[in-house]
């Protein structure tokens, strides 16, 4: 169908795709990629761009953010509109928001009331990871209603209990559905007892500030869980998807559990790469906005996490954007149980990831794409219309500036919040031009477009092969 939009033809474009580098002419029309090849011509009317410089991205694909979240007595800051255009800035076309009703709330009607609030606001295209923070009687013809309607993965939280956080009867009931239905499901995976434990024994030793918040939550805890996820994945056949793993045991009790034959693909996110314990160790309110969970942990984590996605055993690269703002954190000034959890990172995942992985670390161009693109694309569905510059392909595409130098900032920033977790570390590189369906979303780093062109993505053809 004619999107009615301006004809794109883009010059000598550097095309970077996960298994392939070329260069080529891409002519976009109808909001789709259709040719690719050298000199074309321009069809009549089109807007022609000069890539040259420049590298040719897939839009990239961000598998892990909350953006309407009531969470820990708050709300989460962002809308639709602010969260999507800070997405489009830092080079995301596309992202996957966690549908989080309660344990108290309904499935169906969370999920309409997720879905009503993103129609029309989003100026990136959108989709939902359902989560189950109960199983009962309804809940499978419910879920079954949801996929349907082209959802194609469902979350599961291990920790939050009482909130959020299902047991092992609720687990292993989605697990079944799940894999009844050919869904694949995505756990947050610490041990919800044992973090509730060690929480109440930490503030009855009169341990309340944010520094505190790790060891509540230490590593072997999230070793647990993903142990756990990976075992029910074992005995019930469903696929499974870690998210925002932070730590080399959770990183081998993921991997043995692969080696054991169990489909579990991996996902951490920026601020665990480059953040650490001693962030939420800053005196006063400065720790309490680096509190997330799993918590930022020992910088030893770094190097094993870095490792891990240029070798492939850390799929994707997530942000789990959630933002609140300062007033929020302060919640927690008298316990850290209290502080709201979550960083935000939807605008600077893109960045960061080039700069510490690609341009100062030893990430390849094409794992960086498949680990903030494309393997998102395959692993829910969205192959190969999005996560690849191909022709038939929707005409997301990042025309990224290599040389481009910044500094993150909270004064600069599009997201809805009064500071930026990342403040003040240096950027290499910036999208220069961003295009959903092939229309100009953000040009010389400017939001430039429309602010409700988002469109909520339904199931492709599985192709989930990794
Ligand atoms: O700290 C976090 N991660 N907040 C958001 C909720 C979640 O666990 O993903
Ligand atoms: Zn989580
Ligand atoms: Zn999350």
């Amino acid at each position: 169908m004619p999107s009615g939009d301006t004809p794109l033809l883009i010059r000598n474009a550097d095309i970077v795709n996960s298994d392939s580098r070329t260069r080529a002419d891409i002519l976009v029309d109808g909001g789709v990629i259709t040719r690719i090849a050298p000199d074309l011509d321009a069809p009549p009317g089109a807007e022609v761009i000069d890539a040259s410089g420049k590298l040719a991205f897939p839009g990239f694909i961000d598998p892990h953010v909350h953006i309407y979240l009531p969470f820990m007595a708050t709300f989460a800051k962002d809308t639709h509109e602010t969260a999507s255009i800070a997405a489009l800035m830092g080079g995301t076309t596309t992202f996957i928001e966690m549908c989080c009703p309660s344990r108290l709330d309904d499935a169906l009607d969370g999920y309409q009331l997720w879905k009503s609030k993103a129609e029309g606001n989003s100026a990136c295209d959108y989709s939902f990871h359902m989560s189950v923070t109960k199983f009962g009687t309804d809940t499978p013809a419910q879920l079954c209603e949801i996929v349907a309607d082209g959802i194609t993965s469902f979350k599961i939280f291990l920790a939050y209990k009482g909130f959020f956080g299902v047991d092992d009867a609720e687990m292993y009931q989605t697990l079944m559905l799940a894999r009844e239905l050919g869904v694949i499901v995505t756990a947050h995976c610490e041990n919800a007892e044992l973090v509730s434990r060690l929480q109440q024994r930490l503030l009855a030793e009169g341990k309340t500030g944010p520094e505190w918040h790790e060891p509540s939550r230490p590593e072997s805890v999230e070793a647990e869980g993903t142990h756990r996820f990976g075992t029910f994945l074992e005995n019930t056949g469903a696929r499974g998807y870690v998210v925002h793993l932070s730590c080399e045991p959770a990183l081998r009790a993921a991997l043995a559990a692969q080696a054991r034959g169990v489909s579990l693909a991996v996902e951490s996110v920026i601020p665990h790469f480059l953040l650490d314990e001693s962030h939420a160790a800053r005196p006063g309110v400065e720790g309490m906005k680096h509190v997330m969970s799993p918590p930022l942990r020992n910088p030893r984590n770094h190097n094993v996490l870095w490792t891990a996605l240029e070798q492939g055993w850390i799929d994707t690269v997530g942000t789990d954007h959630c933002p609140f703002d300062t007033a929020q954190k302060l919640l927690g000034k008298d316990r850290f149980t209290e502080i709201p959890n979550g960083i935000p990172g939807i605008e600077e995942r893109v960045n960061l990831l080039y700069t510490y992985g690609v341009k100062r670390g030893t990430l390849t161009l094409s794992r960086f794409v498949d680990a903030a693109s494309t393997r998102a694309a395959k692993l829910f569905g969205l192959y190969p219309r999005k996560g690849v510059i191909a022709e038939g392909s929707d005409a997301d595409i990042v025309i990224y500036d290599p040389d481009h130098k910044s500094v993150i900032s909270a004064a600069t920033q599009h997201t809805n919040n009064d500071y930026n977790g990342f403040e003040g570390m240096e950027l290499d590189g910036r999208p220069s031009i961003v295009t959903v369906r092939g229309k100009i979303q953000v040009r010389d780093g400017q939001f430039v477009g429309d602010r409700g062109r988002g469109r909520l993505l339904r199931r492709e053809p599985q192709h989930d092969e990794r």
